[in-house]
């Protein structure tokens, strides 16, 4: 229903109608037959399984969000001349719902994701939404699919809340309609091989991000030309691109992950948490602000300098060879807290240490638990967990 908004002008009142704000109250509730039943963990692979409901809602530049659905999980139904399909407008969020040990359902920062998906929307002339409201969609949608939330530590409900320019026409023009998913699926590592430390190779051919561009809004754009690169770097042995940016060759990010490096200066035994500043080439990360915040809190300042600055490949190369490489580690919603065991660079490889017989380096074990045992509520931290449902 459309809100009107009475507004006295000098002579005569004037009727100006306004369109509907994201309104969870208004949810139509649609459920599936028969609720399907959970995939045993170790067989899940990312992205691949999906949940039983799904969220949608309408938009329009006249009235406003429409009706929230939640309804069973199903294709979509767009014109072919949809904007999404010739202009790429599309933006995307991905979160996670945990299962705590005492059967609560919780989500992890989701004002970060929320506050973020109206920034990318923004940044591509889709419109904006009250995100509590979203949250509180995604919340009753958690609640109908709960039971194919993966009870084991290190698997989560993955949210995939995405917006896509709807107007059929091939005009290039901001959208006129769009519309808001949200699908779910349960998921346990990211990477195929599982909880272990990745191989990057370090690649300046080709540039994600540039400043004045968009790399620092999660849109589907940012990604698919990335995959040309991947394919190339996987052909070397080699996971993901650490992409480099400029004749300086700065450490940006992963693509799938934020980076960090810990450095050790042989002079003074301080170590350095350093990863690349939100200079606007890089996803603002919620698991990265996450570190930052607890590493602040946490490591003793006589003992570590955490840094949000520029650094390049060859800093990395030259720590690496005088021994003061300690470290280094992704982070992401999907890749969680994930090793880096070595970088190609140069024909080369730049070995990370590891733990002896571990896959991972003590400091990234280390923030991994801190992350993890927010998530999954063995510790309470601040107001980041959001009960959205609780298990029978
Ligand atoms: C995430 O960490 O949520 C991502 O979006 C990374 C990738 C799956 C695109």
């Amino acid at each position: 229903m459309l809100k009107l908004l009475a507004r006295y002008s000098v002579n005569r009142p004037r009727y100006i109608a306004m369109s509907a704000s994201l309104d969870s109250s208004r949810l139509k509730l649609t459920k599936v037959a028969k609720p399907s039943t959970p995939t045993p963990p170790d067989l899940l692979q990312f992205g691949k399984t999906f949940t039983d409901h799904m969220i949608t809602i309408e938009w329009t530049s006249e009235e406003g969000w429409g009706i929230p659905e939640l309804k069973p999980y199903g294709n979509l139904s767009l014109s072919p001349a949809a904007s999404v399909f010739h202009y790429a407008f599309e933006l995307f969020e991905g979160m996670k719902a945990y299962r705590t040990s005492d059967n609560k359902i919780t989500l992890f920062r989701p004002d970060k994701n929320m506050a973020r998906m109206n920034r990318s929307a923004s940044r591509i002339c889709l419109p904006n939404f009250d995100s509590e409201e979203l949250i509180t969609l995604i919340g009753k949608m958690i609640e109908q699919d709960r039971h194919l939330v993966p009870n084991k530590r290190g698997y989560s409900l993955y949210i995939r809340p995405v917006m896509i320019g709807t107007t059929s026409s091939l005009g290039i023009a901001p959208p006129d309609k769009a519309l808001l998913y949200v699908i779910a699926s349960p998921v346990g590592p990211y990477y195929k091989t599982g909880f272990k430390s990745v191989s990057l190779e370090a690649t300046d051919y080709a540039t994600r991000a540039w400043p004045g561009g968009a790399g620092n809004s999660k849109l589907g754009s940012n990604y698919a030309p990335c995959i040309l690169h991947q394919l190339q770097a996987a052909k070397r042995g080699f996971q993901q691109n650490l992409w480099l940016f400029g004749p300086e060759k700065y450490i940006t990010e992963v693509g799938s992950m934020n980076a960090f490096f810990i450095f050790k200066d042989s002079a003074t035994n301080k170590k350095e948490l350093v990863t690349a500043p939100l200079d606007g080439t890089i996803l603002d990360g919620v698991t990265r602000d996450s570190i930052l915040i607890l590493a602040r809190e946490r490591l003793d300042p006589n003992e570590w300098t955490i840094s949000e600055r520029l650094f390049t490949i060859t800093e990395v190369v030259e720590r690496a060879a005088k021994g003061e490489l300690v470290e280094a580690f992704g982070s992401g919603t999907a890749a969680i807290v994930s090793p880096i065991k070595e970088i190609g660079w140069n024909n080369e490889l730049i070995k990370v240490p590891l733990l002896p017989g571990e896959e991972s380096g003590p400091f990234t074990k280390e923030v991994s638990k801190w992350i993890s045992d927010i998530q999954y509520g063995v510790v309470e931290y601040k107001d980041w967990v959001r009960v959205v449902a609780t298990l029978d």
